[in-house]
């Protein structure tokens, strides 16, 4: 299997087709994990495809990968969720193609957004931590009920509540556009970020990204 046969591309509404199929795996994954996860409907899927929230990655008619983003807060925050990728195509750098297509849509559609994920996944981890974000507590993240209410199908959920959602099992990572990509202090004087246009440090960020 090769990465390049793989298109990974902005959901289009005739990609609704994939939304049960979407649902299965997530479902399925998290089970196999035995851990928590956000139950989702393939409504809510569907409205996230139909939407043009969500990134597909498809193998010929085959959807192989998928991901989408919801805002909350008004618009003040965007979340990037629900990234899965088909067991038979793991580990060939498939999940960090999407999650930076996903990151694409986000800054393109709610440029002003801070971008968050919580997740008990270290390659999502890893990923997010290449496309800028930091690990923050729960805290930093939307205050919006909706979206925690969205934690009610998670396994873990009674812990998140009896911690008054300060704190889960997840790990909460954001990526604020406010703040540089890279530390000043870490970074030799020609990388400097401060004065560089935001789309060639977007550039950058991509291409590092997919480099891994
Ligand atoms: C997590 C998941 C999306 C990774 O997909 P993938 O296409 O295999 O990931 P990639 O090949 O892009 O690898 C990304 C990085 O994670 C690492 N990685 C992948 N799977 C891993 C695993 N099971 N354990 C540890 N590291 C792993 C890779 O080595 C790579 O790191 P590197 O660039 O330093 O080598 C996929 O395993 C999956 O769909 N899991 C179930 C759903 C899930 O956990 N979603 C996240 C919920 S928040």
């Amino acid at each position: 299997m090769n990465l390049n046969d793989i298109c990974v591309r902005f959901a289009q509404p005739e990609d609704s087709r994939y939304a049960d199929l979407v649902v299965r795996l997530i479902y399925e994954s998290a089970l196999q994990r035995g851990t928590g996860i956000a139950r989702r409907s393939p409504d809510y899927i569907t409205s996230k495809i139909n939407g043009g929230k969500s990134v597909v990655a498809v193998h010929g008619d085959r959807l192989v990968g998928f991901s989408y983003i919801e805002s909350w807060s008004h618009g003040d925050f965007v979340a990037t969720s629900g990234l899965i990728v088909d067991p038979e195509y793991r580990h060939l750098g498939l999940a960090a193609a999407i999650k930076g297509k996903t990151f694409e849509l986000a800054r393109l559609r709610f440029p002003f957004a801070k971008i968050f994920s919580i997740t008990t996944s270290l390659p999502v981890m890893k990923l997010n931590s290449r496309l800028g974000y930091k690990p923050v507590t729960f805290s930093e993240l939307t205050d919006d009920d909706e979206f925690w209410q969205g934690c009610e199908g998670c396994r873990n959920y009674d812990i998140l509540q009896r911690n008054n959602r300060r704190m889960c099992l997840c790990t909460g990572m954001l990526f604020d556009p406010q703040k540089p990509l890279v530390d000043p202090s870490t970074v030799a004087p020609e990388e400097e970020t401060k004065s560089e246009p935001y789309m060639t440090r977007m550039k950058r960020t991509l291409t590092k990204v997919f480099k891994h």
